[in-house]
């Protein structure tokens, strides 16, 4: 029998019986979309904290257990046996690629990573100093310009074309802007490199000098890619979502969820956390800023701490923190400064009721930046390199939601707390 949840009126003592759906995991949701009709009333939810806005095959978090899966596969198992390419194939298409898939699929992303010469001069109008956050929103925003009557949303071969091309693309725009920003020639992409081996060399290499990639740094990339690639319905996911709910052109839509991700609440903590442990500067001070982030009038929170959904260790936190150890050892960084510091200050923060209380674990970002660092990725590039990895769960979101023949455009509703009606008063008269 399927399950009903009950809401009582206490102004009349009339109950209504709502629907109750359930996903094959996770909490079961009310399903709410008759009541406004039915009872006159909407539901008030301003965050969305206890709100599902859409089903989705994608992703799945449990944040009690820590647990994060793509498309049923633990995203350890993945860090530790996939590639990042691979895992944009199984968040794509539901399905781990069998070698044929896979060839075809690389071969995909590796004959869309060109940017149209005309796209290439628009990284000229950007001051030098402009975040590369900025110059990607603008850029991929642009991209729409290129490919809008090419687009048929409709079609389902065009929508895979822009995933293809977004995947593709998103590297060589992220290198082009921090080379604008160093005010060095850009680098174009080369197809016999893998995709992370690709970027570096873009980011990195001078015409004047031969590069070779580090294959160290390029897996350790690998790795952080594959923890970003997804998180279901994440605030640029649901910027993306809602963007593309009205049926817009779908990069402009992905531009939306690059500008959500800068805000440090959510992508642009990763920055904000080497910003913090640079101000936090020594050990010594870390109680005196652990004190700070529980003063409410204080404003300052540590950054890379909490999150919505994770009540429990974030599993890529984990992840990142065992591959920093890695990392430096390679780089002969064993004892960098900055990651002494994070752990000292996780290890206080664990260690205080305020932090325990709350639930407030290390995210996926508190340790990302130190291996960013190490890799000599400069720290307004770091989300930058979250977007690069991020652009394939936006692009399955959208494709998802595209697909579905249920979809509607998102339109919340408010509660209204201003004047009502009143009549115009003349200028001299106020
Ligand atoms: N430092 C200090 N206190 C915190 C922190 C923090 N980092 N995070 C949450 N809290 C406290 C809040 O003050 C609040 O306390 P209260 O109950 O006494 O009022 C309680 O914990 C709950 O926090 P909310 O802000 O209500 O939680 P919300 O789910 O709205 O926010 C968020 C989650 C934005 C991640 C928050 O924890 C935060 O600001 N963290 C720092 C920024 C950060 O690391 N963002 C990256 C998130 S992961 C990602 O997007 C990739």
């Amino acid at each position: 029998m399927s399950k009903t949840f009950e809401l009582k009126n206490n102004q009349d003592d009339k109950a209504v019986e709502l629907p109750v759906i359930e996903g094959s995991r996770g909490t079961p949701a009310v399903d709410v979309r008759g009541l406004a009709g039915k009872q006159g009333v909407f539901t008030y939810d301003p965050a969305f904290t206890a709100t599902c806005s859409c089903d989705s095959d994608i992703t799945f978090i449990d944040g009690e257990q820590g647990q994060l899966l793509y498309r049923g596969y633990s995203v350890q198992d993945l860090a530790e046996h996939s590639s990042y390419l691979e895992v944009c194939y199984l968040l794509l298409n539901g399905e781990l690629p069998d070698k044929d898939q896979m060839e075809t699929f690389r071969d995909a992303i590796t004959h869309h990573t060109m940017l149209n010469q005309s796209l290439v001069k628009f990284f000229d109008g950007f001051h030098y100093d402009a975040h590369p956050m900025a110059i990607l929103t603008g850029i991929t925003g642009s991209l729409s310009a290129f490919y809008h009557d090419a687009t048929d949303i409709r079609n389902p071969e065009h929508r895979e074309i822009f995933t293809h091309r977004m995947i593709a693309k998103m590297p060589t725009i992220a290198a082009a802007a921090f080379k604008h920003s160093v005010g060095q020639p850009k680098i174009g992409p080369k197809n016999d490199l893998d995709y992370t081996s690709n970027l570096l060399r873009m980011m990195f290499a001078v015409p004047a000098e031969d590069y070779e990639v580090d294959p160290v740094a390029a897996k350790a990339l690998d790795v952080l890619f594959i923890l970003h690639a997804d998180h279901e319905q994440n605030a640029s996911t649901s910027t993306v979502r809602m963007a593309g709910s009205t049926g817009t052109n779908p990069y402009a839509a992905i531009s939306t969820g690059i500008a959500a991700l800068w805000g440090p609440a959510h992508g642009g903590a990763n920055e904000a956390v080497l910003n913090m442990l640079a101000e936090i500067g020594d050990a010594s001070q870390v109680p005196k800023y652990v004190e700070k982030a529980k003063d409410k009038e204080d404003g300052f929170r540590l950054m890379g701490f909490g999150h919505r959904v994770y009540k429990n260790f974030d599993p890529r936190a984990t992840v990142i923190r065992g591959y920093c150890h890695q990392v430096l050892e390679h780089y002969g960084m064993q004892n960098n400064k900055l990651f002494e510091l994070a752990m000292e200050l996780e290890r206080v923060a664990l260690e205080d009721d305020y932090f325990v209380e709350r639930k407030l674990y290390p995210n996926v970002d508190f340790y990302s930046g130190i291996i960013y660092q190490a890799l000599g990725i400069p720290i307004n590039m770091f989300t930058p390199m979250f977007a690069i990895a991020r652009t394939v769960g936006w692009a399955a979101h959208w494709s998802e939601m595209m697909a579905d023949p249920g979809m509607r455009i998102a339109r919340p509703r408010q509660i209204y707390t201003g004047y009502d009606l009143r009549g115009y008063v003349d200028i001299d008269k106020r």
